[in-house]
């Protein structure tokens, strides 16, 4: 090895550590296999169905088919949890989101058709009123504009076991409605699915990096008067910390099984505070947005895609993420595997 001649005097070198890749291997701290990955899934009406959505490049809506296609790729790559969100056509769309407690609706049947077909898979699907909403808005609204906490609870626990009927692992409230977590909880066991889970979104902020998830399923707030133009009165204020704290403290005690954090990347330290306030596993979302910063980057040649992407999901984890939902979930899952010679 290259030996220096003039030397400072000091005895400890963290570089030793760095020597070599088998070295770094061995003192390596945050490993992200693919079974940590969630991938999130646009389903659409129809047979062969496949929409691009041009704010995320790689990503379509699918139907129900050919989202089942895409669910036995990634797992023969070892990403085994699917997020399922439907992209209704705007006829199906009401100011009270009615379609949401349609027993048959898209995301009730997607998950049956890929619960029946992929037994170890394990189906997330998402608790809010939005995708079905006319006004774009997660909760119901009342006439003075003020989005309705306690009734959208209720809607919200039946959808709920509307989801458990039809196959999901996991329920997983997006809303930010106070109270519904027990009130899920409540409506699952007296429904007898007493093993369903509830992710919580616990704390969900009100991101600007959701732009690209609100083309994909046309459900940004609607401009009609008395509607609000933002989530603000319900997602979190993007300055809080603490506020994060009372949030998850009420999902424990309301009997969540897991929480959230969401978005992943401007949120690390809110991911690192419920770390080390809960026991409970801690997911993490890696939104929309954040998948597009880096694939129009890397479109542009200004970023390296794969090195950025590993980069940021390995941080995430790092943060104290137990799983990761992520748009990358699949390339990731090639990367690795090629870095690990599988
Ligand atoms: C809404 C919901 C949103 C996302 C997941 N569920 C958007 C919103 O709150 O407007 C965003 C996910 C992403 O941006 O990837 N219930």
């Amino acid at each position: 090895m290259y030996q220096t001649t003039t030397s400072l005097d000091i005895s400890r070198r963290p570089r030793r550590l760095r020597t070599s890749s088998t070295i770094r291997q061995l003192v390596c701290e945050t490993t992200l296999t693919p079974q940590k990955l969630v991938m999130p899934l646009f389903i659409i009406e129809g047979r062969c169905n496949r929409e691009p959505i041009d704010s995320m490049p790689g990503q379509s809506r699918l139907s129900i088919d050919l989202a089942l296609d895409e669910c036995r790729q990634a797992i023969e790559l070892g990403v085994r949890a699917f997020a399922l969100f439907p992209a209704l056509d705007a006829s199906k769309k009401t100011p009270r989101a009615d379609e949401g407690l349609n027993p048959d609706n898209l995301l009730c049947e997607a998950t049956r058709t890929i619960k029946d077909a992929i037994e170890e898979c394990c189906v997330i699907t998402d608790i809010a009123l939005d995708p079905y909403s006319s006004l774009g808005h997660d909760g119901l609204i009342d006439k003075d504009g003020t989005v309705n906490n306690d009734e959208t609870v209720e809607i919200l626990a039946q959808m709920a076991v509307l989801h458990a009927e039809a196959g999901a692992d996991i329920v997983a409230p997006s809303d930010m409605m106070d109270g519904r977590v027990g009130a899920i909880r409540t409506a699952l066991d007296e429904a007898n699915y007493t093993s369903t889970l509830i992710l919580s979104y616990t704390a969900k902020y009100a991101s600007s990096f959701y732009g690209p998830f609100r083309d994909a399923l046309d459900s940004a707030p609607a401009d009609a008067p008395n509607v609000p133009k933002d989530k603000r009165t319900y997602q979190m204020d993007p300055a809080n910390s603490r506020e994060a704290s009372i949030e998850a403290q009420l999902d424990i005690d309301e009997g969540a099984d897991m929480l959230m954090v969401k978005p992943a990347l401007p949120y690390l330290d809110v991911i690192a505070r419920l770390r080390a306030q809960t026991n409970l596993p801690i997911a993490a979302y890696n939104v929309s947005g954040e998948y597009a910063m880096i694939k129009a980057a890397a479109q542009n040649g200004w970023l390296d895609e794969r090195a950025c992407t590993m980069e940021v999901l390995t941080s995430i984890a790092r943060a104290g993420a137990d799983f990761i939902l992520t748009y990358s979930a699949m390339d990731y899952a090639r990367w690795w595997r090629e870095d690990h010679q599988l």
